[in-house]
């Protein structure tokens, strides 16, 4: 059977929903990457910053921009430095601007995706898939990359099926 791991970014706290400030005990992507895990036993890794945003969501997005102009690659908690014992990789992160949290670059680059298939689900409050799959299929060089999924943050979970019927 094929071996899954899901790479993941998720911030609970305060974020933006349907045009409202709301405060989400369980971050959107985290509920994803949980459905993953229950279709499929796929491992998780979390990618976590060592210096947190701000609570408040919009200092956050401020922090994000600033992250995003300078191209930066924020400094993991925690570092993935071996995935060659899967075949499948889930990248699951929120849309930050457009594409994937600087902290996915800091990880994904790092990894070697030579032969695996790549499956992107991608939660956002408006922009969809945005130029998350063009930088995708450059942090991981090599892989099959399969067409993303773009759930919107506020509907996660009324798309348990809809992962159900994604994952492999
Ligand atoms: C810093 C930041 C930037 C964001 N930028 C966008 C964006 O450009 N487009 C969009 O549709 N949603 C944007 N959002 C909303 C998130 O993509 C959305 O709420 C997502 O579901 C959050 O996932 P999480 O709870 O797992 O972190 C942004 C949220 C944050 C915190």
């Amino acid at each position: 059977m094929a071996k899954s791991l899901v790479i993941y970014y998720s911030r609970p706290g305060q974020n933006y929903v349907n045009g409202e400030i709301v405060d989400l005990p369980v971050g959107n992507t985290q509920i994803i990457v949980d459905y993953i895990k229950e279709f499929t036993g796929a491992d998780t890794f979390q990618v976590e910053t060592v210096k947190e945003y701000p609570a408040d969501y919009m200092q956050t997005t401020e922090v994000a921009q600033e992250e995003q102009d300078d191209d930066a690659r924020p400094e993991l908690k925690e570092e993935l430095s071996d995935i060659s014992e899967y075949d499948i990789v889930y990248v699951a992160s929120p849309n930050w601007w457009g594409t994937l949290p600087m902290a996915m670059f800091t990880q994904l680059e790092k990894l070697d995706f030579t032969g695996k298939k790549v499956k992107t689900v991608i939660t956002h409050e408006g922009s969809g898939l945005g130029s998350s799959m063009s930088d995708v299929k450059k942090l991981c060089e090599g892989a099959e990359i399969e067409k993303g999924l773009a759930i919107h943050g506020a509907d996660v979970k009324e798309n348990k099926s809809t992962i159900e019927n994604w994952v492999e």
